[in-house]
């Protein structure tokens, strides 16, 4: 596997991701090796691909040149020293969980997690004995009250959603090593251009692949990252068992949209900074929740954690209430209604009659989600068509 050049800067090693040499010359766009299944000259040269993640390919559930690339990219990007994709994001979270805990397993979890993240969590502890404690994240006192002697995950995410909420992560993960813990960070909605969670003592990042990474709404995967060598083979020879392999096609649409990944989030975080600004200043609107608005309670600790910007997606909640935010999830125009993030093109989505929608407004409260909070995920087109259709949409709301 031919490496990516040595060079700093992520905005020149997404571009440069490392290829499979084949015949001495190297592709410069990564090949799909389709095919799963390779041949050998002998049975013992076969016997020792079996046993590890660095062996020979063998059979595409367990290793892939064009996943292969794709791991080795998020990897390097990451600061990690080995990568392991699979068919989603919740295929990658999933691997990890299932590989490192074990019945009798105690685990400490932000509250604010991803849904399917929390049901997970819900499900082994029902199912398979493993306790989950939830904490807001917002101090490192609180996490540190909250591990047991047989806590074996600290489970968290760069920035929450909805709420924007930034947790100071160095702080949690020293917590975490000083009692022998393990971190686990969601960086998703990061990504490793704006913040790199391993360099400050992660043990395994985790990635939903079908959003910023991939890009551009047409592909579905998932990658971790292992600060170490170990943690790696310990989890691919359960994902290989589990059976959450990514497929060679989607790997590539992944590679393929992360060469542009470096520019996308750029203007992600301009366009955010410039919705949420204006949305500030707009009448129908009560309040608007963006990390880098010098306002939000976390501005300080996100800008020390992602000087380069402060992600895609905000949070505003229309004076309007739950009416409003129905009102206005209706009538955007150029934004689409819908659940995804981190793609090329801006969506919108209206919690409190969607998502959740079986919650009380005392129950959306406590989630941090106020009936009338819209959520937007900002893409990268023009900052001023986005605003004339909020704008357009407020005043129907409004
Ligand atoms: C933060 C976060 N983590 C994980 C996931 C799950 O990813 P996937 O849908 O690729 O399984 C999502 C999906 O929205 C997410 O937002």
């Amino acid at each position: 596997m031919n490496s990516p050049h040595d060079v700093p800067h992520p905005e020149t090693r997404t571009v440069h991701t490392p290829v499979v040499e084949v015949t001495g010359s190297r592709p410069l766009g990564t090949p799909i090796y389709q095919g799963h299944i390779f041949a050998f000259e002998d049975s013992d040269a076969m016997a020792e691909a079996f046993g590890g993640p660095d062996g020979a390919f063998f059979y595409s559930r367990l290793g892939n040149p064009t996943v292969r690339a794709l791991e080795e990219a998020v990897a390097d990007l990451e600061g990690g020293v080995a990568g392991l994709a699979a068919a989603s994001g919740m295929g990658a979270i999933n691997s990890v969980l299932l590989a490192l805990l074990r019945s009798g397993d105690h685990v400490v979890a932000q509250s604010c997690l991803y849904g399917a993240t929390i049901a997970m969590l819900g499900d082994l502890a029902e199912r398979w004995g493993v306790e989950v404690t939830y904490v807001s994240g917002a101090d490192p006192e609180e996490v540190r009250a909250a591990l047991r002697p047989n806590t074996r995950l600290l489970y968290l995410e760069t920035i929450a959603n909805p709420t924007t909420q930034v947790v100071d992560l160095p702080a949690l993960f020293a917590v975490a090593k000083d009692a022998g813990v393990l971190s686990v960070v969601d960086n998703t909605f990061a990504s490793p251009i704006l913040y790199r969670p391993i360099a400050d003592g992660a043990d395994v990042v985790v990635h939903s692949a079908t959003k910023y990474l991939g890009g551009h709404s047409d592909v579905l995967g998932g990658v971790a990252v292992f600060a170490t060598e170990e943690l790696h083979r310990k989890v691919w020879h359960y994902a290989v068992e589990l059976g959450a392999s990514a497929d060679p096609f989607a790997a590539w649409l992944t590679l393929r949209g992360m060469q542009t990944l470096a520019l996308r989030m750029r203007r992600h975080c301009e366009n955010a900074l410039d919705l949420a600004t204006r949305l500030t200043d707009h009448p129908a609107v009560a309040s608007v929740r963006y990390p880098g608005l010098p306002d939000h309670p976390d501005h300080e600790l996100a800008s020390r954690l992602m000087p380069d910007g402060h992600g895609g997606v905000l949070s505003f909640d229309l004076a309007g209430g739950r009416e409003a935010g129905k009102v206005f999830a209706g009538a955007v125009r150029l934004a689409s209604l819908s659940a995804s993030l981190g793609t090329v093109k801006t969506y919108v989505m209206h919690p409190a009659s969607t998502s959740h929608r079986q919650l009380t407004d005392e129950q959306l409260r406590a989630a941090g989600i106020g009936a009338g909070t819209i959520r937007v995920t900002v893409g990268i087109e023009h900052p001023d068509d986005l605003w004339a259709d909020l704008d357009q949409a407020l005043r129907k709301a409004g």
